[in-house]
């Protein structure tokens, strides 16, 4: 079993092209940097002033970007390279910004001859503060995420790219427990022989965060017999 494991991920590993990770495409309006820049003015006057008040070490917020891929407060969008789907989300919390910063693995299905060849962005699947539940459609997996961060609201809102390999079926699906608690990291990995197709998270305005949940399925190849079936039955 762990032997298995392990050569699942030398698999993975020996596979692993290089996905794509592009930081802060957003465009700000002038509006937006503004405010952006006023939110900085007001966190280093405080600063400054816990500097001067306080005669021992102020707590400082963790905000550690060690392992990560983004930058707090920053939009980003993460694709796997071809082929290859979700297989790990990262994240951790800071509290000013109120944001997560993240970091996504990718695997193959299986096989050589797996093409994930129908590929869509999703539209926006929450809005600010709103519940997400979102699922990829007509048996398609999670393949990237595209993400923006709002100051004032202390929240993200995302799409998802979803990919559909040709001839696999999705079954024995399942929805995971939450994967992290408020305020802390989130180190998800799915399963060996679990692929990722849905999210969904809710927001709490008081932790000014979310806890996030997975939709994980195993996929087979559409057999012969049930391709006739469906076909000619
Ligand atoms: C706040 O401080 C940071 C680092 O000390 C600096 O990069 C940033 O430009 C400052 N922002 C403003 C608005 O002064
Ligand atoms: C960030 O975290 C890493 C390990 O997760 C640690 O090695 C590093 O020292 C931390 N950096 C800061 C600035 O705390
Ligand atoms: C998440 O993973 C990091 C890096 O391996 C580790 O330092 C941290 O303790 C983990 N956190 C949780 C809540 O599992």
């Amino acid at each position: 079993m762990l032997l298995a494991f392990s050569m699942m991920i030398l698999l993975a590993v020996t596979n692993a092209a290089p996905s794509t990770l592009r930081v802060g495409e957003e465009v700000l309006s002038s509006q937006d940097r503004d405010r952006r820049h006023a939110v900085e003015a007001t966190t280093n006057v405080s600063r400054q002033n816990v500097g001067l008040d306080v005669t021992t070490t102020a707590p400082t917020p963790t905000c550690n970007t060690t392992g990560k891929e983004t930058e707090f407060g920053d939009p980003f969008t993460f694709e796997c390279a071809k082929n290859q789907v979700i297989s790990s989300v990262t994240s951790s919390y800071c509290s000013s910004p109120s944001d997560r910063a993240w970091a996504f693995g990718c695997k193959v299905l299986t096989g050589d001859d797996l093409e994930l060849n129908e590929c869509f962005w999703s539209p926006y699947i929450n809005d600010f503060g709103g519940i997400m539940a979102f699922q990829c459609p007509f048996n398609s997996l999670i393949t990237g995420f595209y993400s923006t961060f709002r100051d004032d609201k202390n929240d993200r809102r995302w799409k998802v790219k979803c990919c559909r390999p040709g001839s696999y079926l999705a079954y024995n699906c399942l929805t995971t427990i939450e994967s992290n608690e408020w305020n802390d990291d989130l180190n998800f990995s799915s399963p060996s022989g679990y692929f990722m197709r849905g999210i969904h998270s809710d927001f709490s305005t008081g932790k000014r965060d979310r806890r996030y949940q997975f939709d994980l399925c195993k996929m087979k190849t559409e057999s012969t017999e049930n391709r006739d079936r469906y076909n000619y039955g």
